[in-house]
């Protein structure tokens, strides 16, 4: 059974993981820069290809020790080349072609959102002991993170195989949680700070549009939302906590409400009975729970990773690695580091006037 080494490191995370083809997990360590970039509100670019220079090789040597591996002793080297940000990119892709070539073992580059359509199988053990629950082929995935919100047709375990039926035409979903947050001046990342105070709200009081809601329609679009709350907070700032966490609680039922219909609409459309939930927002307990209860309506199966495997690590990018080496693929030295994802996309961004 093939092992492969992950490393990640296409935004705010270094991370490291050995997995085999299997799924099983060997190591996965995760070293995170939320603090470094917490100060600044969002990610700073420079400070991150500066802090992912400093990690990698602590992170792939960690990884290793865990494991009880040599490098030799690993079948391949995945590493994500694409896409994020690039001097962020460029770090993983030159220590896995330098590891790579020490090694003699072949290079393999992972497009960082098949990662995420993958990182279901990546097989964890939960508090009960069980195993996580993987999805059959063909499914539809919503990928949503904090740089990335799209549904796709997965059919099988490589990018040629994989589809993207809609997407965000502005901003990413958690992009607009954190903005959001930001607005509100609750902290960074903000996702969870608004998941936990929208439990405290009520979503009845303030009414927000939700964006690109039309039937037959699979795209989103967040930044119109992110708008009705900076005027709503312009015209009557939020002064009581309780005020807060009701705005927070209605942006929230609107953004998920509006992610889970499109889903649940997508897999009708496809004809196709598994779903599956991923990417940092996946963790948001609203976002779950109507999952879950749309997907029984649906008579559809629902998976949705375990927390670790939904945002940024390396265990996934080394699954999908395994997948790519058991299919025969390998790169080489002139394997490239892109901000561009390989999968072909359908939703412009931008305004629907402003596509040519
Ligand atoms: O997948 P991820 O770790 O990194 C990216 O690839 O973007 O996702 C991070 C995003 C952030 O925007 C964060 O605010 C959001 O996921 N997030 C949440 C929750 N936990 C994390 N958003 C809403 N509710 C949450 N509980
Ligand atoms: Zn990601």
């Amino acid at each position: 059974m093939p092992w492969v080494l992950g490393i990640e490191s296409s935004c705010d995370e270094t991370a490291a993981a050995i997995v085999s083809h299997e799924g099983e997990v060997a190591a996965d360590v995760v070293h995170s820069q939320v603090e470094l970039h917490a100060p600044y509100g969002g990610v700073v670019p420079e400070l991150a290809s500066r802090d992912h220079l400093r990690a990698c090789g602590p992170v792939v040597r960690e990884a290793l020790a865990r494991a009880g591996k040599r490098l030799d002793e690993v079948d391949a080297i995945a590493v994500t080349n694409r896409p994020g940000l690039i001097g962020a990119l460029l770090v993983g892709v030159q220590i896995a072609k330098g590891l790579a070539f020490a090694s003699g073992r072949p290079l393999i580059g992972v497009d960082h959102l098949v990662g995420h359509l993958l990182a279901p199988f990546v097989r964890r053990v939960g508090k009960d002991g069980a195993l996580s629950q993987t999805p059959e082929f063909p499914y539809v995935a919503l990928l949503v993170s904090g740089g990335h919100t799209a549904l796709y047709r997965v059919d099988a375990p490589l990018a040629a195989s994989i589809r993207e039926i809609g997407a965000t035409r502005d901003d990413a979903a958690g992009e607009a949680f954190d903005k959001v947050a930001k607005l509100l001046g609750l902290g960074y990342p903000g996702g969870p700070i608004v998941d936990r105070l929208a439990q405290l709200g009520d979503a009845s009081r303030t009414k927000l549009k939700a964006p690109m809601a039309q039937r037959g329609s699979l795209e989103f679009s967040f930044s119109g939302l992110k708008t009705q709350v900076a005027e709503l907070v312009a015209r009557t700032p939020p002064e009581s906590e309780a005020a807060i966490a009701d705005l927070c609680a209605s942006f929230q039922a609107t953004a998920t409400k509006v992610l889970i219909d499109k889903l649940i609409a997508a897999a009708l459309l496809e004809g196709v009975r598994d779903v599956v939930v991923t990417g940092g927002v996946a963790a948001n307990s609203e976002l779950r729970r109507r999952a879950e209860a749309a997907a029984t309506r649906a008579g559809l199966r629902l998976t949705v990773p375990p927390f670790a495997s939904c945002t940024d690590n390396a265990a996934m990018i080394a699954f999908a690695g395994a997948c790519r080496f058991v299919a025969g693929e390998r790169d080489d030295a002139a394997l490239i580091a892109s901000s561009q994802t390989l999968l072909p996309r359908r939703t412009r961004r931008g305004p629907a006037s402003a596509r040519s």
